[in-house]
């Protein structure tokens, strides 16, 4: 966080789920609550090196807990606050996270009630590494309260102290861990670390989004994702920037809120997945229009490939054709923008992410693993060399990291995804071409789902595919054969998506169940569903 000689400038508006409720901090008051919440993550025991878990809707005690973390040189683990008991029980145990913090429940559009400390509990009652959790109080709701091991937020920060200096660290000091899902097993944990980290996240937010001082900034993705962790807190954050944060959901209490948002606070520069757009333009233009988004100067993308029509609905209505869009293609593992147009310098194409960033030398390979010359070109998307931003190793599973990456292609980094590179060079990100699905931008492994389908008592095996969906992107079709004897009905089909629920999230949820009385057998590929424990270790 860059405060020097700046201290009164803001660094966070937060703007509540309810439209009537927001709140700023400038940069001073930002560093004090940071300084006092290290000290309590101290008396919690928590020292350089040690995990701990952030499980928080989008308040801004997240932003203040991961940065009280970087500050004494803890690494946070930051689990979306969408998913269920049972993932947060295996990121927490993965990592051996000590300190769990978490919020009463929380408001999400029109829901309320969301059990966060309940999941909370649920977890840690099956994970040894955690001595304290630590509660903020967001809705007042009445919650189960463990006096020998939870602490109210706000009770230990009314007698923190508010001195702490900075832990010393090495470049290559772990910063933060993410779980993300890959095509086999459970979620590896990205690691990335402290130096190469903010270079490249300061950098790439300054550049990409033309950031100058002053700037409003809202990036309207979630902080447990890695968009929220590189475009919400550390790029900004470190450049100085005022960025906004964004507790609700854009339909919520209309399809306008975005551009009512915009509004209120004088929004410059916008940051958004295409879901969400595809989402908006259903609904008619009168939403848009309704507002007057006059401050807008720059709309970008990311999360998964732009298709023309919203590109063209983003840039015509949106930003009353006057606003470039940077379509930016990266990864949790690249930890900043590896492709994307230069703001007013890129002439664009709808539906491109155009051209590499500085430094980044992105290769076509073929099956082979040869390098496809010349233009066009389609093929296997991977990076030549390294760059500062790029993830260190899957924690406590190097040889994971090694495998995933960088065996198919030695030499390269594989990024999982395809590409197509046009006449005049420009990149076409054509999706992943491995077992991973992109809902709604959010990442899921078929075979985390196949392996919470089999949880079911009546599964036998499931197979689990993406398909084409108007506005997720990518829906989940699952093949489902039951166990001889047991018929397909409403009730097992409900059971299934409940297991997954339960399980995995909401988010994760089947969209299409197809009962089939057997599955076609890839000899080479585990059937996760029948065989569970080779996701989770649980059946
Ligand atoms: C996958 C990474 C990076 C932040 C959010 C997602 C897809 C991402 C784009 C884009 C086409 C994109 C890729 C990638 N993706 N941005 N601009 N155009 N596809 O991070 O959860 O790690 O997912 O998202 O398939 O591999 P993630």
């Amino acid at each position: 966080m860059w405060k020097q000689g700046h201290g009164d400038a803001t660094a966070i508006i937060w703007e509540g789920n309810s439209p009537d409720e927001d709140k700023t901090f400038t940069y001073s008051e930002l560093l004090a609550q940071v300084k006092r919440f290290a000290n309590v993550l101290k008396a919690q025991g928590i020292r350089k090196g040690d995990r701990v878990c952030i499980y928080l809707q989008m308040v801004p005690e997240l932003t203040i807990a991961m940065l009280a973390c970087a500050r004494i040189g803890a690494v946070h683990s930051v689990v979306f606050g969408a998913f269920s008991a049972d993932s947060l029980r295996d990121r927490i145990n993965d990592s051996e996270c000590k300190l769990l913090i978490t919020q009463d429940t929380a408001f999400r559009g029109d829901r309320s009630g969301i059990p966060m400390k309940a999941n909370g509990d649920a977890a840690v009652a099956k994970c040894p590494s955690i001595t304290g959790v630590i509660v903020v109080r967001r809705t007042g709701d009445s919650v189960d309260f463990d006096e020998s091991r939870d602490v109210w937020w706000h009770e230990a920060m009314a007698t923190a102290d508010d001195e702490c200096p900075p832990e010393e660290m090495d470049a290559e000091d772990p910063l933060f861990i993410l779980y993300t899902s890959g095509s086999t097993g459970q979620p590896k944990g990205v690691l990335h670390t402290t130096g190469g980290y903010l270079v490249y996240t300061s950098f790439t937010h300054e550049i990409v989004f033309d950031y100058h001082e002053g700037d409003v900034y809202f990036c309207a993705a979630d902080i447990g994702w890695i968009t929220g962790h590189s475009y919400i807190v550390y790029g900004p954050l470190s450049n100085r920037a005022i960025t906004l944060m964004f507790e609700s959901i854009p339909t919520y209490p209309d399809f306008g809120r975005y551009w009512q948002v915009i509004d209120k606070h004088q929004v410059n520069l916008f940051y958004t997945a295409p879901t969400a757009l595809r989402a908006l333009m259903k609904e008619g233009n009168d939403w848009v229009t309704q507002h007057s988004r006059s401050t807008l100067r720059l709309l970008g993308t990311v999360g998964e490939p732009i298709k023309e029509p919203e590109w063209l609905w983003y840039y015509n209505i949106v930003g009353d054709g006057r606003c470039p869009i940077v379509d930016t293609w990266w990864q949790t593992e690249t930890g900043g923008i590896l492709m994307t147009p230069l703001p007013g310098a890129t002439p664009l194409k709808p539906g491109s992410a155009t051209l590499p960033f500085f430094g980044i030398e992105p290769v076509i390979l073929d099956e082979e693993g040869k390098e496809v010359e010349g233009n066009p070109a389609r093929g296997y998307l991977c990076i030549k060399t390294a760059w500062p931003g790029v993830m260190r190793t899957v924690y406590g599973n190097h040889e994971r990291f090694r495998e995933t990456y960088f065996d198919r292609f030695p030499g390269y980094y594989m990024t999982g995804d395809g590409t197509l590179r046009d006449e005049d060079g420009y990149y076409w990100i054509t999706g992943r071409v491995d077992d991973v699905l992109n809902i709604s931008g959010h990442r899921l492994g078929t075979a985390e789902v196949e392996g919470a389908i089999g949880q079911h008592e009546t599964v036998a095996e499931a197979a689990v595919v993406g398909y084409p969906h108007e506005i997720k992107g990518q829906g989940i079709y699952a093949y489902v054969t039951l166990m001889s004897g047991v018929s397909p009905s409403d009730d097992i089909e409900t059971g299934i998506k409940g297991v997954v629920r339960q399980y995995i999230g909401p988010h994760a949820t089947p969209d299409k169940i197809q009962f089939a009385p057997a599955l076609p057998q890839n000899p080479l590929r585990q059937n996760y569903a029948a065989h569970p424990s080779l996701v989770d270790g649980r059946k």
